[in-house]
């Protein structure tokens, strides 16, 4: 269907010859009724006469267009649209086109010079636009368009006084097209290139004879055209080619520290990062732009998180995500079917390949061993988040556009049926902020009817929804984990099909991918590399083997038997990095008794006293400055920072004999776990 304006009334300021009357012209041969508006001024702005504007009415009426003219300066906007008004009843698309030129090289711009511009460019383009702007808003339709310039966007010696005036026009522009939205008014600039009376003094003959206008005003027409749905934008245009231009800034750098002056010695140090343009943002609009600003803060700022300033309050309400209410929040239960169909086809899309007789029984349902790949356990969870479910959750009002999948932790208690019904159940287990975006943990228990068969959790990264104040770490994240530092224990080579699976980088199909693993007790760490490259395609990847027999979900979830366990692996290894300086802050025994059910089930000593200081289970050989006797599941709270170890002595969850005393140190060795 080609474009229509019939209906639609259109003022063209300046459209007495030029580019203004070229889209007079276009606009009439589609059916609008068009005000011809010019002062008949010459280029720098002066005399004054109607018969530019008479011609082109004329040549438009000759065509059986309609037409009428005005002989206003842009300055009395007003009576520009009082015409409009008179003649059709009202006004739907305005173009502000008219313009001059007053150059001179900086130094000698006069006062005159100046002003003239800027109550041509500037302020006429305002004043028609706000006599206009309430008809449009009433009628819930407006299209305006402003002209700006290459050189206000890029500079241009001798044009400071209209370089400055057609900038201050993307400035307003930019600003129409927020207030103007939700009436339906759209407000977009172009920068054009046209040979005219005022590029004939710049240009040579024959460019000004080719670069028509009848080559720009096809993409006026374009964005004033209610099928057009752009605003707030910005085109260069010429010679029949458009582009759009847009903002880009560098990743850019804090140059302030905790607690100390900001100084310009650390600018100058950062200089060369704060304008590399590696990996640029695009920020769009205010709101975009401040969340990185505001993003420091909760980095440079201690306890932001917890007393939010009103900078960080402000952004967190802009960027529509509120950690305090969305955390905790469940998703509506979603249920997936499947038939083996599914199963052949998760394996295939994955790589497998009847080729190989050992895929076979993941490929062919009467396969005596038919069955489904552990894997799989991440679709049916899936749906939880694909539903839209996120949507609904109050706190998270985000952009489903810009949705990333990030990490992703599975975790498998039976084998995966190969047909039938799951139900799943998600929940939000943290939100958090990593500046440039923000990233959803989602928690999801997966049914087979009351047997729970997976738990997953997805990372899911909001592109551009950071900024909002939150912390950047959860310990609820299941988190990769870097493989040891020695040479693999094993490894394998496979070839890439054309099927994709997501990687930290790019590969190739075709390409051949090794897997290194190394084996530490029942975890394997997994990494990929692309063997033709070298580079590391899949980094932190581990996979738990349990037996059948423990593979419950309370075994599992607990990191097999004591949930202490693993607390107290970590800081085993803390002490072999810190040791020292540990033992220097502490200089005390610590005795531990974990208690499940009421039994005791397992002792620790965490000795800061001796040496750089030693982790071993079991009691210690001498007296223990202080034993502490506490259920595995409060640990894990004040392990988790959840429970104070004080309030949790006064509350009986935590027995102390010894030196009570010392147990204000407990936070020294176990402050960082939370963290993990
Ligand atoms: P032009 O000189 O042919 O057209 C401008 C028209 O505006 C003239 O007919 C003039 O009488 C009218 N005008 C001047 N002052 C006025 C006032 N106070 N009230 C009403 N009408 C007035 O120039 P051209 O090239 O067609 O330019 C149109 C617009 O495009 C201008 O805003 C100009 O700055 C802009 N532009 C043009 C470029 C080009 O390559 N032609 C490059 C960049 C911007």
């Amino acid at each position: 269907m080609s474009l229509s304006f019939e209906g639609r009334v259109v003022l063209v300021t300046g459209a007495g010859g030029g580019l203004g009357k070229e889209y007079a012209l276009a606009f009439a041969e589609r059916g609008a009724s068009v005000v011809v508006n010019d002062l008949g001024a010459d280029t720098k702005g002066g005399g004054k006469s109607s018969a530019a504007a008479d011609k082109v009415v004329e040549e438009i009426r000759a065509k059986g267009g309609k037409a009428v003219a005005n002989y206003d300066s842009v300055e009395d906007g007003e009576k520009l649209i009082q015409t409009a008004l008179d003649a059709f009843g009202r006004i739907d698309i305005l173009v502000n086109n008219a313009g001059i030129l007053r150059d001179r090289s900086f130094a000698r711009t006069s006062d005159l010079d100046w002003d003239l511009i800027q109550r041509v460019h500037l302020r006429g383009s305002f004043l028609v636009t706000r006599a206009a702007w309430n008809h449009m808003k009433n009628q819930k339709f407006g299209r305006i368009i402003m002209t700006t310039s290459a050189a206000g966007i890029y500079g241009n010696f001798g044009q400071a006084n209209y370089s400055a005036a057609k900038l201050g026009l993307v400035g307003l522009a930019n600003t129409l097209a927020v207030e103007g939205r939700k009436y339906n008014i759209f407000c977009n600039t172009i920068a054009p290139v046209a040979g005219s009376r005022l590029t004939e003094t710049v240009m040579p003959p024959d460019l000004v004879e080719s670069l028509k206008p009848e080559y720009v005003a096809p993409m006026v027409l374009w964005l004033c055209h209610e099928q057009c749905q752009e605003n707030g934008g910005l085109f260069e245009v010429g010679a029949g080619w458009i582009g759009k231009l847009r903002w880009e800034r560098s990743q850019g750098r804090i140059v302030r520290q905790m607690n100390q002056p900001m100084s310009p010695e650390a600018v100058r140090e950062q200089w060369d990062k704060i304008c590399d343009f590696t990996d640029a943002t695009k920020p769009s609009s205010v709101q975009e732009s401040l969340q990185s600003v505001v993003s420091v803060l909760s980095r440079v700022e201690e306890e932001v998180s917890a007393s939010p300033t009103a900078a960080v309050a402000m952004a967190s309400s802009a960027s529509g995500i509120n950690p305090a209410e969305a955390v905790g929040q469940k998703l509506p239960p979603t249920t997936f079917s499947f038939t083996h169909t599914q199963c052949i086809l998760y394996a295939l899309g994955v790589g497998m390949s009847t080729k190989d007789p050992e895929h076979l029984r993941f490929l062919y349902e009467g396969h005596s061993d038919f069955s489904c790949l552990p894997t799989f356990g991440v679709i049916p969870s899936q749906a939880a988040m694909m539903d839209g479910g996120l949507g609904s959750i109050p706190g998270l009002n985000i952009d489903f556009t810009q949705v990333l999948h990030g990490e992703q932790y599975l975790e498998l208690y039976k084998p995966l049926p190969t047909s039938g019904q799951l139900t799943s159940e998600a929940t939000i287990a943290d939100v958090l902020d990593k500046g440039s975006g923000a990233v959803i943990l989602l928690d999801v228990n997966t049914y087979s009817g009351d047997e729970l068969i997976c738990y997953n959790q997805f990372s899911v990264f909001v592109v551009g929804a950071g900024g909002f104040g939150g912390k950047r770490t959860s310990e609820k994240a299941k988190a990769p984990l870097p493989p040891p530092k020695r040479a693999p224990d094993a490894v394998a080579i496979d070839s890439t099909t054309k099927d994709q699976v997501r990687f930290v980088k790019p590969v190739m199909p075709g390409q051949s991918l090794q897997t290194e693993m190394w084996k530490e007790g029942n975890r394997i760490h997994i990494q990929c590399t692309v063997k033709e490259t070298d580079a590391v395609v899949l980094s932190g990847a581990y996979v738990d083997l349990h037996g059948a027999s423990e593979a419950s979900p309370e075994n599992l979830t607990k990191g097999g038997g004591l949930q202490s366990e693993l607390v107290f692996a970590e800081i085993g290894r803390r002490i072999k990095d810190l040791g020292a300086e540990l033992v220097k802050k502490v200089n005390a025994v610590f005795g531990w008794e974990i208690t499940k059910d009421g039994k005791n089930v397992a002792q620790w000593t965490i000795d800061l006293k001796n040496g750089s200081g030693a982790l071993h289970e079991g009691p210690y050989s001498g007296k223990a400055d202080v034993t502490i006797t506490v259920s595995d599941e409060d640990f894990m709270e004040v392990a988790q920072g959840k429970l104070n170890p004080q309030k949790a002595f006064f509350a009986g969850k935590l027995k102390v004999r010894g030196n009570i005393m010392l147990s204000q140190k407990l936070e020294v060795i176990l402050k960082d776990y939370a963290k993990l």
